[in-house]
């Protein structure tokens, strides 16, 4: 399965601190934000990875991913020119997707915890995984309805009269038919190709499956100061209390058995000092020591 980050957007309800890094870029505690949604799909078990975003902003994604050969990955970049909407990544990777089933994250979306997803996620025939999370706050979201058995029976985007308390993350899988469905949409009033159509499209045709989040697994907005700061609080509760990080790109590479000790002992001679590189060296020995 092939993955695409999208990391678009003017990020201006960020504003000032957005003024000339990007919304991804920007700090969650002790790693830019773009790590844990590239962690989200490195966990799911994609390797090929397309890297979206504005034509300002693209560059420093590079700067910072780089080939993503440190993490065993391959990563690639592609321009979305203007605010098309977060379905019009299909038809800006159509070369990149080549006819393979895909997982989109949003470039902002923070997730920690089991997403029950397992190796099932990179079979994708025929159909389509999305999440419901319940929130407090529904109508800022796409909203999912289910029936008593847990399938889908409505889905809204932005709804003023939410059907449920069950907001759809910005992380999907789709099987290969997903760019042919991207080109069959019609641009929204907001003039967006929006990805709540790909997902009624699979919902029409009773092929959408929805994994109900457990209120275990933690998925956080950061699209505001405060709720950006509630992230990095988060984030740093819960890494200082286990002594584990969240999101570091090389344990979970070595985990997956994407990179090898040696790369990531390569990777370390460049990297500055700095409590995720200690954190990287103490991986580093767990892993030396055990083998
Ligand atoms: C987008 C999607 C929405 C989804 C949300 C998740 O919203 O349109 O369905 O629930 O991402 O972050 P937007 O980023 O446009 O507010």
């Amino acid at each position: 399965m092939k993955g695409i980050v999208l990391a678009g957007g003017e990020g201006s309800r960020l504003d000032p601190i957005t003024r000339v890094a990007s919304k991804q870029l920007q700090p969650v505690y002790d790693k830019p934000m773009v790590f844990y949604p590239l962690a989200t799909l490195m966990e799911a078990g994609v390797r090929d990875v397309l890297v979206i975003s504005t034509p300002k902003d693209l560059s420093r994604f590079e700067e910072l991913l780089g080939t993503g050969s440190q993490w065993g990955l391959r990563i690639e970049y592609a321009v979305q020119p203007s605010p098309g909407g977060i379905a019009e990544a299909f038809l800006i990777g159509e070369e990149f997707i080549a006819g393979n089933a895909v997982a989109l994250i949003l470039g902002d979306n923070i997730f920690h915890g089991d997403l029950g997803l397992s190796s099932r996620s990179s079979e994708l025939h025929d159909e389509a995984i999305v999440f419901g999370y319940p929130v407090n706050d529904p109508e800022r979201y796409g909203v999912i309805e289910l029936d008593a058995s847990g399938r889908a029976v409505s889905l809204e985007e932005k709804p003023n009269a939410p059907q449920s308390n069950l907001a759809v993350p910005g992380f999907y899988l789709y099987d290969n038919r997903v760019v042919e469905i991207a080109r069959g949409l019609q641009p929204s009033a907001r003039g967006e190709l929006e990805i709540t159509d790909i997902n009624r499209f699979y919902l029409k045709e009773g092929t959408l499956r929805v994994i109900r989040l457990s209120r275990g697994v933690a998925w956080l907005d950061s699209g505001t100061h405060d709720s950006l700061l509630d992230a990095a609080n988060f984030i740093a509760t819960i890494e200082h209390r286990q002594g584990l990080k969240i999101a570091c790109l090389e344990e979970i590479a070595l985990d997956h058995g994407y990179v090898d000790v040696g790369t990531v002992m390569r990777s370390l001679e460049g990297m500055p000092q700095s409590g995720y590189r200690e954190y990287v060296e103490k991986v580093v020995e767990e892993r030396r020591s055990s083998s």
